[in-house]
């Protein structure tokens, strides 16, 4: 499977946003990844669907908004209009998680639903023939620059196991701490979309081309 690389936008120079994403387009990058924080599921904020809209203006890039928010279904319409290609919703925040699915999928968005590091593969049983890929939080969401929690690592192998087992042709995507050394292991492991933010495209000591070129160089890519 093709190695997909999703900038996490919230690593991004906010007040340089256009110039960042030319450079990510110039580098080859694959999706421009929002995290979309509430405050609540997360003690967080970032953004809301103006900025997406905003962009979407400037950009073609595919959007992978990750909404990081409590009861998403009642913005997830506002983030596909504004320009969503992918929607990220978290089981722990979704009590009606099948019909939170239909909803995206109605409104013309790709699903990805995400677990976080504590959250078992089990919440996926009766839903993984219904998604585009799982999105493997890799770190406890809400923040940048932390550290990998290192059983995700066997988590992404059982996910791997379980959909080549179901023959689903579905992705895994994996969030936080997407560093040259994790990004390797990460791939091993199962991972196809790698959302990459201050680990790695966004390093702090490193220009966006620096940190592109750095972790292509880590995965042979
Ligand atoms: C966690 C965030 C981060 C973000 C930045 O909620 O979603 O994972 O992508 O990535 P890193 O961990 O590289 O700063
Ligand atoms: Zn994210």
């Amino acid at each position: 499977m093709k190695i997909k690389l999703s900038a996490s936008i919230m690593c991004a120079n906010f007040s340089h946003l256009a110039r960042d994403i030319r450079i990510l387009e110039e580098e080859g990058v694959d999706y421009l990844h929002f995290d979309i924080m509430d405050g609540h599921f997360v003690s967080n904020f970032t953004m809301g669907p103006g900025i997406l809209a905003s962009l979407r203006k400037i950009t073609n890039l595919p959007f992978d908004t990750h909404l990081m928010i409590e009861k998403p279904d009642r913005y997830i319409s506002a983030f596909i209009e504004a320009g969503s290609t992918f929607i990220s919703i978290h089981v722990e925040a979704c009590p009606h998680l099948d019909r939170t699915i239909q909803l995206i999928k109605k409104k013309g968005a790709k699903v990805r639903v995400a677990l976080n590091p504590a959250t078992p593969l089990c919440r996926l049983d009766y839903i993984l023939e219904e998604i585009s890929s799982v999105l493997v939080m890799t770190v406890n969401p809400g923040f940048a620059s932390q550290r990998l929690v290192p059983s995700t690592i066997s988590k992404i192998e059982k996910l791997k196991k379980i959909i080549e087992k179901r023959a689903l042709n579905i992705d895994i995507a994996v969030d936080g701490n997407v560093s040259f050394i994790n990004a390797p292991l990460m791939v091993k492991a199962g991972a196809s979309v790698l959302v990459c933010g201050s680990s790695s495209i966004f390093h702090p000591e490193l220009g966006i081309k620096e940190g592109m070129a750095k972790l292509r160089e880590s995965l042979n890519l």
